[in-house]
Order: structure tokens, then C-alpha cells, then sequence
């Protein structure tokens, strides 16, 4: 199995343990990462920016297509000239380092404690890419019953990852894809139950070259492989269910 090791050992500069997390990468499992979001540090050049360093973004609306507050972009999301040493200058998908993620129609990306709504999309403009991290954080509702992120292909999800907090009177994460309105072998190989009744959570996704990782509040909860290939495809996130959701973000690492 591959749950035992670390995240971070998906990097090649993590093979150290006493190194400094890998750039953009959380200290996943061993320290908790600066306060307020990632270093910032260079992406692959020509793709997404990087981790921004402020804080979470907050407040989204439900409907993607107005204009947001996007100090240091141009386009659509805040990419822009300088994110990508070496790359080409203009807005890219992700956010630019030193950026908030604020998608269009996304309330004021810094302020008070309102709660984003739930259910919540976030649309995945270039789809996924291997390195994209998606950084959720939130709390856990009171006597919560179930909630669940997914990764859509269309009305495909790719990636149904989902606490349950009382099934049969247990707590389970149920991992799954739909494909045609039908979904799959569910995984439930989940070594642990990091989420707790109205306890705050760091949910971290990132996508690999043939798997998801999945980490809670900095340690290494499971993997995902792909079943769904169309990796470019897979242009939708959905957050829904029992939680108040503080903030989602996308990033490269
Ligand atoms: C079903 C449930 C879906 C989804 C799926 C995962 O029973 O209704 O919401 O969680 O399991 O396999």
C-alpha cells in the first residue's frame, strides 16, 4: 500500500527530513506551514502560478461570472506578469503568488469571518494538472452527517472524497467516481477519521500524475488513483454537505 508514506516524499527535494518542506508543498505531517496560506515559489513555467501568500480567500458567490476584486490581475483570476519567472507574462488560471484566489463573482477575497456558501463550486479553468493543490478550510458543522468534495468531468466526478460521520452509527470516508450516473467500486481504505463535530479542518487535495493525495490538517490521509484520465477534462469542483466553509484554493506546487 501506498498510504504509509508520506506525502511529502512525492517530492524529490523531500527526501531529507530535516530539509524545509519542499517549495509550495505543506510540511504535510510535520510541521504546520506558515499561517495564512504557502511560500510562494515559482510553477512550471507557462502553467499556473503559485501559492499565494495572504490570506485565505473568502466568499464566494454561486454564480461564476461576475466581475471579483483581483488586485494584482488583469484577467479573470489574478495571475499575472512576474508569477512565472521565466514564463509568459498575463493572467494564468491559478493564482499568482502574493495573490488571494478570488474567482469571478467571489466576494471581497480578505475581511470578517462570513462563511462561504455551501453548497460551492469553483471552477477548475484549465482542469486539473499534476501539482495542483486545492487547499480547503472550513469547519465542521454541529451533529454533521455527511460531506463530500468532488472532482467533475461534466456530471462525471472523478473524485468523490467523502466523510461520513454516522453510518451505521460509525465514521467512514467513502472514496468513489461516477461515470454515467453510476458510480464505482467505493474505496473505504482510510487508515483514519480526521474530522471531528464542529472542529475547524485543513482539507488538502493534490493531483499527481495517476492519483489524488489527500491530507487533513497537515498529515497524509489516503490516495486516489485516477479513473478518470481526462485529467484536462476535469474542470469542477463541488464542496457540499455538512460544513461551513471558510476557504478553497487553488494552487501549483
Ligand atoms: C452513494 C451515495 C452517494 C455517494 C456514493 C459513493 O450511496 O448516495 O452520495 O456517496 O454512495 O459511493
Amino acid at each position: 500500500m501506498s498510504d504509509g508514506f508520506s506525502l511529502s516524499d512525492a517530492l524529490p527535494t523531500s527526501n531529507n527530513p530535516s530539509a524545509p518542506p519542499p517549495q509550495g508543498w505543506p510540511s504535510w505531517g510535520n510541521q504546520p506551514p506558515a499561517p495564512g496560506g504557502f511560500p510562494g515559489y515559482p510553477g512550471p513555467p507557462g502553467t499556473y502560478p503559485t501559492p499565494p501568500q495572504g490570506p485565505h480567500p473568502r466568499g464566494p458567490g454561486p454564480h461564476p461570472g461576475g466581475p471579483g476584486p483581483h488586485p494584482g490581475g488583469p484577467g479573470p483570476y489574478p495571475g499575472a506578469p512576474g508569477a512565472f519567472p521565466g514564463g509568459p507574462a498575463g493572467p494564468g488560471p491559478y493564482p499568482a503568488p502574493g495573490q488571494p484566489f478570488s474567482a469571478p463573482g467571489f466576494g471581497p477575497p480578505q475581511g470578517g469571518p462570513a462563511p462561504m456558501k455551501v453548497p460551492f463550486e469553483l471552477p477548475l479553468q484549465a482542469g486539473l494538472v499534476p501539482r495542483l493543490l486545492i487547499t480547503i478550510t472550513g469547519t465542521i458543522n454541529p451533529n454533521p452527517n455527511r460531506f463530500s468534495v468532488d472532482f467533475k468531468r461534466g456530471n462525471d466526478i472523478a473524485f468523490h472524497f467523502n466523510p461520513r460521520f454516522k453510518e451505521e452509527k460509525r465514521e467512514v470516508i467513502v472514496c468513489n467516481s461516477m461515470f454515467r450516473n453510476t458510480w464505482g467500486k467505493e474505496e473505504r481504505t482510510a487508515p483514519r477519521f480526521p474530522f471531528e463535530a464542529g472542529k475547524p479542518f485543513k482539507l488538502q487535495v493534490l493531483c499527481e500524475a495517476d492519483h489524488f493525495k489527500v491530507a487533513v490538517n497537515d498529515a497524509h490521509l489516503l490516495q486516489y488513483n485516477f479513473r478518470e484520465k481526462k485529467l484536462n477534462e476535469v474542470t469542477k469542483l463541488c464542496i457540499a454537505g455538512d460544513i461551513t466553509l471558510t476557504s478553497v484554493m487553488p494552487t501549483m506546487i
